[in-house]
């Protein structure tokens, strides 16, 4: 059995994305960025915060599958759908939904980073800092958060609850 409680609600998420997106168009003025939107979890806080950033903005797509069960990740990382575009000179800022280990992110950003973007930064909407294994220079974090379960704003537990518009714990009762 799953119990399910609010940890951070809609309207506060929301006022969250809304300060990163003020914070990003202002450290990026003038320039053109493009978010990378990893595929799933981070698909509602990418399109909250892409309506949010006054600047010119392109998306693009990436599906990650790092291997492990439900609630935890093994580090090998496998890239089940690639960019459809080239990010060579461009300012690139990657859009995650939470770093726990680190290893998804620690694997991807060096991989983008080959492909020599102009910039490459990390925007992640929840961090569980007393999880990290490996390091992982973040730019823009949401909300740090304890070492608990979450779930809803795109985040999932076995693929459910992603479409919940606030930030729920799970406890398995
Ligand atoms: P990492 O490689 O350990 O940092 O794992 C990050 C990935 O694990 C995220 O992109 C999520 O897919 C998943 N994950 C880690 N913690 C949670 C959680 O509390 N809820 C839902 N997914 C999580
Ligand atoms: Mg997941």
């Amino acid at each position: 059995m799953e119990k399910l409680s609010v940890m951070i609600s809609e309207e506060d998420v929301l006022a969250r994305v809304a300060e990163l997106a003020a914070q990003i168009a202002k450290d990026y003025e003038g320039k053109e960025i493009k978010l990378i939107c990893i595929l799933k979890g981070s698909i509602f806080f990418t399109t909250e915060l892409a309506k949010r950033i006054d600047l010119p903005i392109k998306l693009d797509f990436m599906s990650v599958a790092s291997y492990g069960n439900e609630m935890t990740s093994s580090g090998r990382v496998k890239i089940v759908k690639d960019l459809d575009d080239s990010i060579r000179g461009e300012h690139v800022i990657v859009i995650e939904d939470i770093i726990d280990s680190g290893r998804t992110l620690s694997f991807l950003m060096d991989m983008l980073k080959s492909r020599q973007p102009e910039s490459l930064a990390l925007c992640t909407l929840l961090d569980k800092p007393s999880r990290r294994v490996v390091e992982v220079p973040v730019d823009y974090t949401g909300f740090q958060i304890p070492d608990e379960f979450v779930v809803g704003f795109g985040l999932d537990y076995a693929q459910r609850y992603r479409a919940l518009p606030y930030i729920g714990m799970i406890e398995l009762v």
